[in-house]
């Protein structure tokens, strides 16, 4: 018989002994060889080597994409745990937070010498919004504190107090001792004066956390054929699944029977919550990576949807911005086209436009694709997720669904009968996007207004967007932070992808100086007819040439984020055509020109 597992994680503030206290479970409940830590059981351990022995069992750290969490397992009598922790080095809310999101209980870990640090508070808090209501608290390190009694019940109350905000946690405090051992598995002859259970007992009490998902909830992986069927790797994600059950794919909205099922290489009647499985189905269907069969009416397919988010990056976060969202085994591009502040109720307080490391907020998320998602009170794993930074791949915040904005479903894309290929017909001229990014004052704008020139005797429908003049118009409300480029650099690629669509080519001249808000405008206006042309100025050249007298007013501190001055400028790495701004304009003109015609 499979024994039942129960997911925890760990949280605790640097310093308060989360690794020896770890160490000790593996070490006492007989999980890891005594030999690789160097010592027996009931031995005392020596903390500064349990950081080396515990790094050695990370190799099954996930990487990438997925986050800095490490499993590790180990059995009480009763069953087996699967202690998803971030690692003690790297002790990020980040991780923390990853970690927390899928757990049964929390073990908040808590120095007996130092008590409780913000650093408790803050865990607290966030595994308490991604919904975890299991709480241990081991007050640990009482070794230091000779054992004392005393010291305990004083913890435990500013404990009792803490947990007054957080009326749906269930929490009980545990003295423990990593070092010694006592009040983790074993009783230990020093904590007499304790009548509660320890801390693993306490564990074995713990009911794996209530998921009021009403039917079963699979998310695809990939599918490979047996023979002329299909078959399907996927997770179950809630409930139980067995032959003949009824399934709604998302997307598609098209009902799937499942014929054979097989749990852990073996066929199967059932399947459980949490199984790794392979099925069939009845009818003919093609259901890809990604795809959610739910017999859950909560489930829906949603582009925009209503969040509270917790931002974990060190950089701040903008809205407008894009990121990947990842959901289950769904992904896709989104951006946070609101954000809110919370008041104490988590509400929405104050609109706001950048999001700081370690706030959280009440946002809406706009996909690029659908996700099958529904809130996370109804259906927890698919009703939370992870925001990806697109170029670092490093986890930038965790969510959880509040409510679906938009059901995809019932929003239908009008389909014109004259279309863009149609009406490039009648211009003569195939609509592209010619993006020159640079400083100011490389050449972008004579650039463009040569190329113009050119197209025009050529007889080309064309147009300009450019920076300085569309913000005298649909610009006119945008500053220069970075969340105001952001939203200029949107709506310009919006309004280019229009043109484009209207048969037209495109040149469209901003600074546009973050790489990321350029690969957006690339998502934006199709990336098959999207041309980045980086004009390579150096600085000081642009400084020199000063035509509207702005370099010299920024090196006087007269402008604030005065690009290239007092803010960044991102090069772009693989610019789909370099100029050298340095260079006789005719050439430049030449070059692009010539690129245009390369369709
Ligand atoms: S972008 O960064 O958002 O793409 P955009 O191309 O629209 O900038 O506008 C740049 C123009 O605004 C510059 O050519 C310059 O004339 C003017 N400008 C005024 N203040 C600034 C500033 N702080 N940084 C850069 N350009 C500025």
């Amino acid at each position: 018989m499979l024994k039942d597992v129960l997911t925890i994680t760990t949280a605790g503030s640097v310093d308060d002994g989360k690794s020896t206290l770890i160490a000790r479970l593996l070490l006492d409940t007989r999980s890891i060889a005594e030999d690789q830590l160097g010592v027996t059981l009931g031995d005392d351990i020596d903390p500064t080597k349990i950081a080396d022995l515990l790094d050695g069992l990370e190799s099954e750290r996930e990487q990438g994409i997925t986050i800095d969490v490490a499993h590790r397992f180990f059995d009480s009598d009763s069953r087996r745990y699967h202690l998803s922790d971030s690692p003690g080095h790297e002790q990020y809310t980040r991780n923390m937070a990853t970690a927390a999101a899928g757990a049964d209980a929390l073990v908040l870990v808590v120095d007996a010498s130092a008590g409780i640090k913000p650093q408790t508070r803050r865990h607290l808090d966030i595994a308490y919004r991604l919904g975890v209501r299991e709480f241990l608290v081991a007050i640990n390190k009482i070794d230091l504190v000779n054992y004392s009694k005393k010291r305990f019940v004083e913890i435990e109350s500013d404990i009792s107090a803490l947990f007054a905000s957080y009326p749906e946690a269930t929490f009980a405090a545990y003295p423990t001792s990593g070092v010694g051992g006592d009040g983790v598995v074993k009783r230990g002859p020093r904590l007499r004066w304790f009548t509660g259970s320890t801390l693993l007992e306490a564990l074995d009490r713990v009911s794996p956390r209530r998921s009021s998902i009403t039917g079963a909830t699979v998310s695809v992986q990939f599918q490979t054929k047996a023979g002329a069927k299909r078959r399907y790797f996927a997770s179950l994600l809630g409930g139980t699944l067995s032959a003949g059950d009824v399934l709604v794919i998302k997307p598609g909205n098209v009902t799937a029977t499942i014929s054979r099922l097989w749990v852990a290489g073996a066929e199967s009647r059932q399947a459980h919550s949490g199984d790794q499985l392979c099925f069939e189905v009845v009818e003919d269907r093609d259901i890809p990576r990604g795809a959610v069969l739910s017999t859950d009416p909560d489930v829906t397919l949603s582009h925009e949807w209503d969040s509270t988010l917790i931002w974990l990056d060190d950089e701040q976060g903008y809205a407008s911005r894009p990121y990947l969202a990842k959901l289950g085994h769904q992904v896709s591009r989104i951006t946070l086209s609101r954000a809110w502040t919370q008041d104490t109720v988590g509400e929405k307080a104050g609109e706001i436009s950048t999001l700081e490391t370690n706030g959280i907020y009440r946002t809406v998320i706009s996909a690029q694709q659908d996700f099958a998602l529904a809130p996370f009170d109804k259906n927890a794993p698919l009703g939370r997720f992870i925001l990806i930074h697109p170029e670092t791949s490093q986890t930038v915040a965790v969510g959880t669904v509040n409510f679906s904005l938009r059901r995809s479903e019932n929003v239908h894309r009008h389909l014109f009968a004259v279309d863009t290929a149609a009406r490039e017909q009648a211009s003569g001229t195939k609509g592209s996007v010619l993006w020159l990014t640079g400083l100011s004052g490389s050449g972008k704008s004579t650039i463009a207004d040569g190329v113009s020139q050119q197209l025009h005797a050529e007889g080309r429908v064309h147009s300009i967007l450019d920076g300085d003049n569309l913000r005298t118009g649909i610009n006119r409300d945008l500053g220069f932070t970075p969340e105001d480029r952001v939203e200029n650099i949107r709506r310009t690629a919006e309004v280019a992808a229009l043109m484009a669509d209207a048969g037209l080519v495109v040149i469209v001249s901003l600074i546009s100086p973050y790489r990321q808000d350029r690969e957006q405008a690339r998502e934006i206006v199709g990336a098959h007819r999207f041309r980045e042309v980086f004009v390579s100025t150096a600085l000081d050249v642009c400084e020199q040439r000063d035509p509207k007298g702005l370099y010299s007013k920024a090196r006087k501190g007269e402008i604030p984020n005065f690009t290239g001055i007092n803010a960044p400028y991102e090069e772009p790495t693989t610019p789909d055509l370099l100029l050298d701004g340095a260079r006789p304009i005719q050439e430049l003109v030449g070059e692009a020109i010539a690129l245009i015609h390369r369709e």
